[in-house]
């Protein structure tokens, strides 16, 4: 048995490793919670990583508050940052890989294409900051490291943009959405069973592909037009009569929409390296998210 040792056991990543998981025969996964171990202090996470012993350390906390974080950027910075810091560290002196999510809020957005994992970082605001700063820690702390950077994530689990358009189509007869702002939804789920499906190669004496990737579906959209994917995918699950059918989804731009935190307008990232490396990527956005849109509609998932 491959034993993993998740921090993290309540947020959208983790859930979808903990159900995906039943899938993989060979691994023992074990996730911590805040009770079990509040990653703002380091000395918990030496505690634990010394209690468990495990093959793999893998981090599914963050500070994912995008906006709060400019009013809280000491904490973003603990959890984000020094807590990456500490799992890092601990990986290295127990000679064990770490696995490791970033963000596509590490890029300022003024890119034409989508961005590589060699191009410059430029984050806008106190959360892409701190989530550089954290990739930064492990780099210069083990080379047994690989760090996945995602973007836009939904899942059935916990909050995102999939599940509050749900509500707000379901209760309005209009909403606005910001259509200039591009970037790729991806799926937890997909991103839970890409990264459970490597972890034996990533244990195997002598893995050499230890890095940074973009892990993304390779669909990229607007947020408005992700909310029309979703409204179009919902009426062909729930039927014509679901009260979202008809609600209109009106474009609008950022400005008209301001928030504390400013966002990249395209933060697009091209997933090419982890499909070389890998030999595999993302299923595709449409089939991702009927996926996730089906299981929010038979009930599986809860919170
Ligand atoms: N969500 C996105 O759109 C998005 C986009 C790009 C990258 N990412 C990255 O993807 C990864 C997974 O994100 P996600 O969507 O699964 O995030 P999430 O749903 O917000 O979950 C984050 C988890 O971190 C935990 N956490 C925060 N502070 C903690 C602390 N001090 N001690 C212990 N646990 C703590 C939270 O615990 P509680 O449940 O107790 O609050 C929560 O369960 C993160 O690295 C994130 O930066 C996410």
């Amino acid at each position: 048995m491959i034993k993993v040792l998740v921090f993290g056991k309540n947020g959208q990543l983790a859930q979808s490793l903990a159900w995906r998981s039943s899938a993989f025969a060979g691994l023992s996964l074990q996730f911590l919670d805040r009770n079990d171990c509040d990653v703002a202090q380091s000395d918990n996470i030496t505690k634990a990583v010394d209690l468990h012993r495990p093959d793999i350390i893998l981090n599914a906390t963050a500070y994912t508050a995008v906006d709060l974080a400019e009013n809280e950027p000491e904490l973003a910075r603990r959890v984000n940052c020094d807590a990456v810091r500490t799992m890092a560290e601990n990986a290295a002196r127990h000679l064990v890989p770490f696995v490791h999510i970033s963000t596509d809020y590490v890029f300022d957005g003024e890119g034409k294409k989508p961005y590589r994992e060699t191009d410059p970082v430029a984050p806008l605001g106190v959360y892409g900051a701190t989530k550089l700063a954290g990739e930064e820690a492990i780099r210069a702390i083990t080379n047994q490291h690989l760090i996945f950077r995602t973007s836009w994530v939904y899942s059935p689990f916990g909050k995102n943009f999939v599940k509050t358009m749900l509500g707000l189509l379901g209760d309005k007869t209009h909403i606005s959405v910001v259509d200039d702002q591009q970037g790729c939804p991806t799926s937890a789920l997909d991103l839970a069973t890409a990264i459970l499906r490597i972890v034996p190669d990533i244990i195997r004496p002598g893995f050499d592909q230890f890095g940074t990737y973009h892990l993304v579906s390779g669909t990229e959209m607007s947020w408005c037009a992700f909310s029309r994917e979703i409204q179009a995918k919902a009426i062909e699950i729930f039927g014509p009569q679901w009260p979202g059918a008809t609600c209109e989804i009106q474009a609008v731009t950022s400005a008209e929409f301001p928030t504390a935190a400013r966002r990249p307008s395209y933060s697009v990232m091209a997933p090419e390296k982890f499909r070389a490396n890998f030999g595999f990527g993302l299923p595709e956005f449409d089939q991702s998210l009927m996926a996730v849109l089906q299981n929010l509609a038979e009930g599986d998932a809860h919170a």
